[in-house]
């Protein structure tokens, strides 16, 4: 239907490169909706020809940005005030309907049959169900709810200083009015339920239609070899999460970074996009410093009053506990 659009958000050219990967995995699996992504001014002129060559329409927004470090703090993602410019896709209005997808997700199924739902549906957040996840979710663009959706930010704010916490205030009532406006876990699948719910995660994982990589490691913070397909600084290769990971470099190396060699030859680019293949760039050897620095603190925090209290079920899922640092702690033993 050509008034039926998935839109996703990408404000600068990391993010970008996982609006590319969504885009594709859409195609792959032959949606017969258009899509949209709206991208910040930051995004550099390769990127933006590579995703209109994936995207029916690039829409160029404005970034509105929170500013709300006090929250933000709370949730050690200092870089999601710029979330807000999510609120953007209401104003999408030639379509009647819309399903909103992060750039941080991976589609493995063909979803069309989420746009039977209505406004405003969405899956529960893994950290607290009572909240929907706002990396998926069903809506009906409209000026209307767009100035109202302003409105409350300007008037409540966002109690996690990012758009999650502006739309949970705003739709107050999904949690109870209406079973019909709950997605299934199985169309917003964190990769944190992996960790948090193993049992359920062999149990229903297989059934998942969308994979999502919420948190501050992304996909395309990893390195990856293309020669023996295998993603380095992974957990282990059983590893489910991991199996995730490789299908999202899978399709980001077969099907992103060959349309840039047909765009843009040999010649690097002069871009976020090009990261990806020079592995010992400065922006790695950065991320690299800081994830050393962060296992040093894991381990210090990580002494036996620690996990006497991860034994009492009282884990900082947020903090000291969360899934990046046990990972990464993870992958020192298995460096060693
Ligand atoms: N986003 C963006 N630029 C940023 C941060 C976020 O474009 O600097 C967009 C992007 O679509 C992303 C979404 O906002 O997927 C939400 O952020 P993120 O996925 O990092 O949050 P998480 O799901 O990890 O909480
Ligand atoms: C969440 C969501 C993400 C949202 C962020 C900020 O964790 O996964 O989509 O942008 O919170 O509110
Ligand atoms: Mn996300």
């Amino acid at each position: 239907m050509a008034d039926q659009a998935f839109v996703t958000l990408a404000t600068n050219d990391s993010y970008a490169r996982g609006a590319m990967v969504l885009g594709k995995s859409l195609r792959n699996h032959n949606t017969s909706k258009k899509l949209v992504v709206l991208i910040g001014p930051q995004v550099s002129e390769p990127c933006k020809s590579l995703l209109k060559s994936i995207y029916d329409e690039v829409r160029v927004v404005d970034v509105l940005d929170s500013g709300d470090t006090a929250h933000l703090s709370m949730m050690k993602r200092p870089d999601l005030g710029v979330t807000f410019t999510k609120l953007h896709c209401w104003t999408l209005t030639q379509y009647s309907k819309c399903v909103f997808m992060d750039a941080d997700t991976l589609v493995l199924s063909n979803i069309d049959e989420l746009f039977d739902r209505e406004e405003l549906s969405a899956a529960p957040d893994p950290g607290w169900p009572d909240c929907f996840n706002s990396g998926v979710f069903v809506f009906c663009p409209s000026m209307e709810t767009h100035g109202k959706l302003l409105q409350y930010c300007t008037e409540h704010g966002s109690f996690d200083g990012g758009d999650q916490g502006v739309l949970n205030g705003f739709f107050s009532d999904w949690a109870t009015a209406d079973i019909s406006k709950h997605l299934p876990f199985i169309y917003n699948l964190s990769s944190i339920a992996i960790y948090t719910y193993l049992p359920a995660f062999k149990q229903y994982g297989g059934s998942a239609k969308v994979v999502h990589f919420l948190g501050k490691t992304k996909p395309w913070s990893y390195k990856y070899d293309p020669k023996t397909k295998r993603v380095t600084g992974s957990v282990q290769e059983a590893d489910t999460h991991s199996t995730f990971l490789l299908d999202w470099w899978n399709l980001y190396s077969t099907a992103v970074v060959p349309m840039m060699h047909e765009e843009y030859g040999d010649q690097p680019f002069h871009s976020g996009c090009e990261e990806v293949e020079s592995s010992s760039s400065h922006v790695q050897a950065h991320a690299q410093a800081q994830a050393q620095e962060e296992v040093a603190a894991t381990e210090k925090l990580t002494s036996d009053e620690r996990r006497e209290k991860w034994e009492q079920g009282q884990a900082d899922y947020m903090g000291v506990d969360s899934f990046d640092n046990i990972k990464k702690k993870l992958d020192t033993f298995l460096k060693k």
